[in-house]
């Protein structure tokens, strides 16, 4: 059995930098047509000259003729100005700008601590019409961990849709049912990405006879209602939810260690696993819609030319790739996926 689906695009998608970019870029761009490129570096991509000189490394790692294109979004930070924002709005290859609320994940600390300080850059993103990206969570460390995604939606988004009530936002790897039915019910320019892992797994997997830190990313993995609810959002009608793989790249070391960072690496079978999810949930059928459609027409962004073939066989996933001086730890390390992306397409 096979299927074949239009070239596919990664919504939300960490490149890293340097030497252990250039290792894992290339999964990518077997994978994609497009990714949006988060800005997560160290020191962030906060400005629009940061963003043309990542994208050019970016590009300068894979062979000419790649036929892939990576676009960024800028890093929202207390001293962004009106001004940058004006300056992405006229840049083709800048597509967005991410908030993160500061400290709520990893290299979030140049993030945003209270939002009324960027009150005349979102003016500045509803005015020139570029989405705004968000990592959905507080950071109130009396909130729990499991609900700070739910928490978010009811304290800050809603409130702040309904202060920029044009601005286009997407609600970046939804892990709640919660989140969801917000997303549903909210029409305008909201829309939501949805990660590979939080289809197929939930909190379980964390502890799976013993602390599995390889399955810890941020949102953290949810209840098993939450997983059902993502995977009916992804395989449902509604063209607001779409893909965003959040694969995001740490060092062996880094992840099995006493404090290990919060990220899951998904890109060398991104497509992959989501048709082993959506193939589960028997709506197959609609994994190219969510894949190759929606995400596209929410950005406004011609869909992509060309197809991909997915392939039913089985292959062991190999149990680390590459990734710059170091070795990173795929999903499903050692497991059989039994989907297989052909390399050469249509
Ligand atoms: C991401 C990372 O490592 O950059 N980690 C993660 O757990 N998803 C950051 C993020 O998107 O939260
Ligand atoms: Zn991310």
């Amino acid at each position: 059995m096979e299927i074949t689906l239009p070239r596919s695009d990664d919504f939300h998608l960490h490149l890293r930098d340097g030497a252990a970019m250039a290792d894992i870029v290339g999964h990518s761009a077997r994978q994609f047509g497009r990714v949006i490129v988060m800005p997560n570096l160290k020191p962030p991509v906060r400005t629009v000259a940061d963003a043309l000189a990542y994208r050019e490394r970016i590009l300068a790692a894979l062979p000419e003729g790649a036929g892939f294109n990576p676009l960024m979004a800028l890093y929202l930070t207390e001293t962004t100005t009106p001004d940058d924002i004006a300056r992405a709005g006229d840049e083709a290859a800048i597509i967005g700008v991410k908030l993160y609320p500061a400290g709520a994940t990893t290299n979030a600390d140049a993030g945003v601590a209270d939002l009324a300080r960027v009150r005349s850059v979102l003016e500045a993103m509803q005015r020139h019409d570029l989405p705004l990206l968000i990592h959905g969570e507080v950071t109130d460390p009396d909130v729990d961990v499991f609900d700070r995604e739910a928490v978010f939606v009811d304290r800050v988004l809603g409130p702040l849709r309904r202060d920029f009530p044009a601005l286009r936002i997407v609600l970046e790897h939804v892990t709640t049912r919660h989140a969801v039915d917000y997303v549903r019910a909210s029409k305008d320019h909201l829309a939501a990405t949805i990660t590979p892992q939080h289809l197929l797994y939930n909190r379980n997997a964390l502890f799976a006879g013993g602390l599995r830190p390889h399955y810890y990313c941020l949102p953290v993995l949810k209840l098993e209602s939450d997983r059902q609810a993502l995977v009916e959002a992804a395989t449902g009608d509604d063209p607001r939810f779409f893909l965003g793989t959040d694969s995001a790249p740490h060092a062996q070391g880094a992840k099995e260690s006493a404090c290990g960072c919060a990220g899951i690496f998904s890109a060398h079978a991104a497509l992959e696993l989501y048709a082993e999810a959506f193939e589960r949930a028997g709506a197959l059928d609609r994994l190219a819609e969510f894949a190759s459609q929606r995400g596209a027409d929410f950005y406004r962004l011609p869909r992509n030319t060309g197809s991909v073939r997915l392939v039913k066989t089985d292959w062991r996933v190999p149990d680390a790739y590459p990734f710059g001086e170091d070795r990173v730890v795929p999903l499903g390390a050692g497991e059989t996926i039994n989907w297989k992306l052909s390399v050469e397409s249509l």
